[in-house]
C-alpha cells in the first residue's frame, strides 16, 4: 500500500464587512496613523458586527474551502479549529462550526495555541491523514479578536483584527499533482505564558465584579517581549522545519508569515536571506488576526496567483503560550 501525503486541497477565508481605519482609532485612543503604521505596518483591520462570532466567521470560510476543493460537509471527517477566541469558554468552536455547515460525519474539536494554532492544526491534520486515521480534514484558523480587546489600551487595540481561513487537507498519492505538506516543526514554552494573556475567566480566577473593574478580561501583552521572542524564533522554526525535509533557505520560493507587525516580518526575512518579493504580507489591511492570519495570507497568496505549481511555500506562526511552528508545502 502506497503512503498517503497530507495534501491541501482548497482554501477559504472570511472576515467581517466592517472595516476599523487608523483614522477611526484616533478619534478612539491617543494614537496617530502615523504610530500605527511606521511602528506596525498596519493600515486597517476588519471588526466583527453584531451577528458575527469565531464560529460564524470559521462557518463561511470552511464552505469556502469545501467549495474550492469540491468536497461536500459530509464527507469531512474532522474538523480542528485553532482559535483562544472560541464563542464560548464550552463547548468547542470546532463543535459549533461542524453544526453550521452540516458535516455531520466528522469529530471537531478545537485548539488553543494562540497565533501559532493553524500551523499546529495543520501538524495534526498531517498526522492524522498519513497514519489513515481520517481522510478530509478541515482546519480553521478563526478569531474575533475586538471582543477580548480593551478598546481603551493603545498599546493594544490598534493591533488586533478579526476573520478566518481555512484549509481542507486530505491525502494525496506519491505521483499527484497539488500542494502537499513536506515537512512540519513547532515548540512551545509555557514559562513565557504570562507575556500575552487573559488573566482572568479562566479557572485560576473565574469572573467577578473585581476582575470586571480591573479589565482582568482583555488581552495583555508584554509588546516589547513578544516582539524580541517572535524576531528570534520565526527564522529558527523556519529553517528547522527545512532542515527536516532536507531543504535549505536558498529553497524558499515564498515565506507567508504570522502577519503581527511588519517589522517582525522584515527582521525574518532578513534573517533568512530573503528578498521582499518572497515575502507574502497583508498586515496592513487585516492586523494581526491571531490563528487566521497565516490561512487568511495563504489564501490571498495563491488568489493573487503568485504561488506556483511546484513552489516550496513556508508558513511561520508565534504566538501566546508561548508556542510557534512552520510548516513546508510544496505546492
Ligand atoms: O501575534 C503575536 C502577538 N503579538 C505580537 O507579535 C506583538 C509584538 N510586539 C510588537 O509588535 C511591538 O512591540 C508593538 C507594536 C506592540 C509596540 O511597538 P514598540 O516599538 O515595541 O513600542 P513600545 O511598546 O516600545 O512603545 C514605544 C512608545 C511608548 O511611549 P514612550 O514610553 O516611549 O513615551 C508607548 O507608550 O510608543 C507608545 N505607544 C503608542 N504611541 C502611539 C504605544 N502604543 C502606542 C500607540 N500610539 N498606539
Amino acid at each position: 500500500m502506497t503512503r498517503a501525503i497530507a495534501g491541501i486541497l482548497g482554501l477559504g477565508m472570511a472576515v467581517p464587512d466592517k472595516v476599523l481605519t487608523n483614522a477611526d482609532l484616533e478619534t478612539m485612543v491617543d494614537t496617530t496613523d502615523e504610530w500605527i503604521k511606521t511602528r506596525t505596518g498596519i493600515s486597517e483591520r476588519h471588526i466583527a458586527g453584531p451577528d458575527d462570532t469565531t464560529s460564524s466567521l470559521s462557518a463561511k470560510a470552511a464552505m469556502a474551502a469545501l467549495d474550492d476543493a469540491g468536497i461536500r460537509p459530509s464527507e469531512v471527517d474532522a474538523i480542528i479549529v485553532a482559535t483562544i477566541t472560541p464563542d464560548m469558554i464550552f463547548p468547542s468552536a470546532a463543535c459549533l462550526v461542524q453544526d453550521k455547515i452540516g458535516a455531520r460525519n466528522a469529530v471537531a474539536f478545537d485548539i488553543s495555541a494562540g497565533c501559532s494554532g493553524f500551523v499546529y492544526g495543520v501538524t495534526l491534520a498531517r498526522s492524522l491523514i498519513e497514519s489513515g486515521t481520517y481522510r478530509n480534514i478541515l482546519v480553521v484558523g478563526a478569531e474575533v479578536l475586538s471582543r477580548i480587546t480593551d478598546w481603551t489600551d493603545r498599546s493594544t487595540c490598534v493591533l488586533f483584527g478579526d476573520g478566518a481561513g481555512a484549509a481542507v487537507l486530505g491525502p494525496r498519492s506519491e505521483g499527484d499533482e497539488g500542494p502537499r505538506i513536506i515537512s512540519t516543526s513547532l515548540g512551545s514554552d509555557g514559562s513565557g505564558a504570562d507575556l500575552i494573556h487573559i488573566p482572568a475567566g479562566g479557572s485560576l480566577m473565574p469572573a467577578s465584579e473585581e476582575t470586571v473593574k480591573n479589565r482582568l478580561h482583555f488581552i495583555s501583552m508584554a509588546g516589547n517581549q513578544v516582539y524580541k521572542f517572535a524576531t528570534k524564533i520565526m527564522g529558527d522554526i523556519a529553517l528547522d522545519a527545512l532542515q527536516k525535509c532536507g531543504l535549505t533557505k536558498e529553497d524558499i520560493d515564498w515565506f507567508v508569515p504570522h502577519q503581527a507587525n511588519i517589522r517582525i516580518i522584515l527582521h525574518a526575512a532578513d534573517k533568512l536571506g530573503l528578498p521582499m518579493e518572497k515575502v507574502f504580507v497583508n498586515v496592513e489591511r487585516y492586523g494581526n488576526t491571531s490563528a487566521a492570519s497565516i490561512p487568511i495570507a495563504l489564501f490571498e497568496a495563491r488568489k493573487s496567483g503568485l504561488i506556483k505549481p511546484g513552489n516550496i511555500v513556508v508558513l511561520v506562526g508565534f504566538g501566546a503560550g508561548l508556542t510557534w511552528g512552520a510548516a513546508v508545502v510544496r505546492w
